[in-house]
């Protein structure tokens, strides 16, 4: 596999300026301690808009090779969006990602499979690497409507999109019934349907796409649980939300091998 593992550390509405940068000088120490080699697995976190200035402080000169992405991006380029923060504002910070259509934004702030594309476009726009956040609630899970469920939100994220483009996105899948509530799926569960979404790509826009996509797993990842998701072939990373406030507990997560 020529991909490389992406764990990603979604810090959520969490941390102010200053805590994000104790956080994340322990997290560059933790980091070398622990011998990590940022060709073998790639580390990123998404801070809060208010702390990306901060965070690429802290990493410039680090030497840690850890990138940093938005937790969202406006699907406008600038003007009267009051509140939204830009492609071009992050790509000048020197962001590598942007997650689109996280459940939560889907949730509590209504967003649409018409705006998560949009935002995955405007993503790809400035040159970052949408995280294109999909998965399924509780009840398409019980109801074994799981899969159709998932790969219906990675078909309308995707949508438009060229071949070479989609190459650039990461899909994350989060079940959202395993989102902050300690139930992580089975790494079977991930492996199912991280492995349906790579079939789906390669049925779009061809195997040299479904081979170049980072798929990951998110969910109440932990330390503990990080080993059997990445054995699981169609699993390229993880995207962490609790778990990545805490600087050796990421660490070790992002050094799992
Ligand atoms: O973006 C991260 C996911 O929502 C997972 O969050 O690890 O706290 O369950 P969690």
């Amino acid at each position: 596999m020529t991909r490389t593992p992406l764990i990603a550390g979604n810090w959520k509405m969490n941390l102010t300026y200053i805590e994000a940068q104790a956080l994340l000088e322990d997290l560059v120490e933790n980091l070398k301690e622990a011998g990590h080699k940022a060709d073998a697995v790639e580390v990123a976190v998404l801070p809060p808009f208010v702390d990306i200035r901060t965070v690429q402080t802290v990493l410039d000169g680090s030497g840690s090779g850890i990138a940093f992405g938005g937790q969202d991006i406006s699907e406008h380029e600038s003007g009267a969006y009051t509140g939204e923060v830009s492609g071009t504002m992050l790509k000048a910070l020197g962001a590598t990602y942007a997650a689109v259509g996280h459940s939560e934004r889907r949730q509590y702030h209504g967003e649409t499979e018409q705006v998560t594309n949009a935002k995955v476009k405007a993503a790809l726009a400035n040159e970052l690497s949408p995280i294109l956040c999909v998965g399924e609630p509780l009840e398409e899970r019980k109801a074994g409507k799981h899969v159709e469920y998932t790969l219906a939100q990675v078909e309308g994220g995707l949508e438009g999109l060229s071949a070479e483009e989609v190459k650039k996105v990461v899909i994350a899948y989060e079940p959202v019934w395993a989102i902050g509530t300690g139930e992580v799926a089975t790494s079977e569960d991930a492996q199912e349907v991280c492995h349906e979404i790579r079939d789906l790509l390669a049925t779009k826009f061809g195997d040299e796409v479904a081979d170049a996509v980072r798929v990951l797993y998110g969910g109440s990842v932990k330390s503990s649980s990080i080993v059997d998701l990445m054995q699981q072939a169609d699993v390229d990373g993880a995207l962490v939300g609790g778990a990545s406030l805490k600087a050796d507990e990421f660490a070790k997560i992002a050094t799992y091998n």
